[in-house]
């Protein structure tokens, strides 16, 4: 039985999820954003970046353990940095939900073993240049497994199509074996690339610029909701 509290739970399996990307935040009014949003956001999506993984450095622990306090949000973190095992710790501590970590950083067995034992869920991401063959050996070990459809680093790139059939390649291993699984996809999510998405077996969608790009950030979400549903 877990000791993990009730904000932890990612709620109904195979249910469409709106995942806000706080990259697209103004980082200094954070909170404000993220209350905007509102009952929209079913997870909210925490890119977190170490300037190796990606040229890009983004936010770490202390944020998350910020925002853990002020929001009961289910805190799906995306661990883009190259060596996770030495933060898996400090991100349970810091009231993290979920921990994804990279196929391209090497063999996640012990990766995973290690977000268990923290009670943490975890899951797998995949770049759009990686392989169904690399996320293959991760599925039955998993909670979740994200589809990039961009290269990772930057929030407001544009989707790159080319991506869904390995999403519906994933979807379908994952229906055949019958395993608790979920699948994200995260980078250029709109208005015009769900259907697709979601159409090709994606069930929790990450965006950044389209839902806090929007004047109304709730509108926004909702809009991506009913375009998925
Ligand atoms: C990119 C991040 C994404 C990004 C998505 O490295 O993993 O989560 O914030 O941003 P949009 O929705 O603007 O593409
Ligand atoms: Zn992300």
């Amino acid at each position: 039985m877990s000791t993990r509290p009730s904000k932890h739970d990612a709620g109904p399996l195979g249910d469409i999820k709106i995942a806000p990307s706080i990259l697209a935040c103004d980082f200094a009014r954070l909170i404000d954003h993220i209350d905007e949003v509102g009952s929209e956001a079913d997870w909210l999506h925490v890119d977190v970046m170490d300037g190796h993984f990606v040229p890009n450095i983004s936010i770490g622990p202390p944020v998350v353990a910020s925002l853990s306090k002020h929001t009961d949000a289910f805190l799906d973190c995306h661990l883009m940095i190259t060596d996770p095992d030495a933060y898996l710790e400090a991100f349970a501590k810091a009231g993290a939900s979920s921990v994804t970590v990279h196929v391209e950083i090497g063999d996640l067995h012990a990766t995973i073993a290690l977000a268990r034992a923290l009670g943490l869920r975890v899951g797998v991401a995949a770049n759009p240049d990686s392989p169904f063959e690399m996320i293959e050996p991760y599925l039955g070990l998993v909670d979740l497994v994200l589809c990039m459809t961009v290269f990772p680093g930057f929030g407001g790139q544009s989707f790159i199509p080319d991506v869904l059939p390995k999403i519906a390649q994933v979807r379908a291993a994952i229906d055949k074996a019958g395993y608790a699984c979920e699948v994200e996809v995260d980078g250029g999510i709109d208005l015009a690339t769900t259907t697709q998405a979601v159409e090709a077996g994606a069930t929790v969608l990450v965006a950044g610029s389209a839902i806090f790009g929007a004047e109304n950030p709730k509108d926004a979400a909702a809009a991506l909701r009913a375009k998925a549903l």
